[in-house]
């Protein structure tokens, strides 16, 4: 958020890659509504209202099983949570990836929000974040 890069920027520029995969959504310019001007937040908001099933890929319903898929998620929505004290370790995530019987941690605030924010969504200037790690990745 301080535009400082940090071990834990990785970790974060992946939980949006990651969540952009598996909800086949980009977070840039997403804006559903002012509780969710992100994808991340409005993750986090169906995840906490026990909905995060609705953010599936269509393409991805035949292919992926719904725990397998709410497992992503929560480890996407930890990988983008705004304090990077909280964010796994990549390593760690390696192996909440790999190993489906470690617990995972419940998810705090999820950074504000992050890439350029749509016309209609009036943020004050000291909202203004660190952009450029996700606005420069295009996963499609
Ligand atoms: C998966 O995690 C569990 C719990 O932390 C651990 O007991 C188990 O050995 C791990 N399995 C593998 C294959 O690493």
């Amino acid at each position: 958020m301080e535009g400082l890069y940090s071990i834990k920027s990785d970790v974060f520029s992946f939980g949006v890659l990651l969540l952009e995969i598996i909800t086949g959504r980009r977070n840039a310019g997403f804006h559903r509504s002012k509780r969710a001007p992100s994808l991340l937040a409005y993750a986090l908001q169906l995840w906490n209202e026990g909905k995060a099933l609705e953010l599936m890929d269509p393409l991805l319903i035949d292919s992926c099983c719904r725990d397998e898929f709410l497992r992503y998620i929560h480890i996407g929505l930890l990988c983008v949570q705004e304090d990077a004290n909280d964010r796994p370790t990549m390593s760690h995530v390696v192996v909440m990836l790999k190993n489906e019987t470690v617990t995972l941690s419940q998810p705090q605030r999820v950074a504000f929000s992050v890439g350029r924010f749509t016309d209609h969504y009036d943020i004050g200037s000291h909202d203004s974040v660190n952009g450029l790690l996700v606005s420069n990745i295009g996963p499609r």
